[in-house]
């Protein structure tokens, strides 16, 4: 057993959207992660996102925790920016955390 079999991506997706979309905004070296862009995930006490982490891989293989923000249900949506030096990294990688169905993973990578 290791960490990736309960991380769950894109083949575990079903109705409700989980999958942390990651978009460079420009060239403000903003990173935006958000969950439920195309169809809202639910924000109630019982069902909601409850974190997303940010880490990128530099060019030459280190692992950089970029950022973690923590979500109130029903007050905060699940959409979060970072500014960082997207320049030093060759990959961004997002996961996000659901209180019922669990750890979630997406990545980007850099040209
Ligand atoms: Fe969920």
């Amino acid at each position: 057993m290791d960490f990736s079999k309960i991380l769950k991506n894109k083949e575990h997706e079903g109705k409700e959207k989980h999958i942390p979309f990651i978009d460079i905004v420009g060239d403000e070296n903003i990173v935006r992660v958000t969950v439920g862009k195309e169809i809202p995930h639910p924000n109630t006490i019982e069902h909601h996102i409850v974190w997303i982490e940010l880490y990128g891989l530099k060019k030459d293989g280190q692992v950089v925790h970029l950022g973690k923000a923590n979500f109130s249900p029903i007050y905060t949506e699940p959409d979060i920016s970072f500014r960082i030096s997207v320049k030093e990294f060759k990959a961004l990688y997002a996961l996000e955390y659901c209180n019922i169905h669990g750890l979630w993973e997406n990545c980007i990578e850099i040209e």
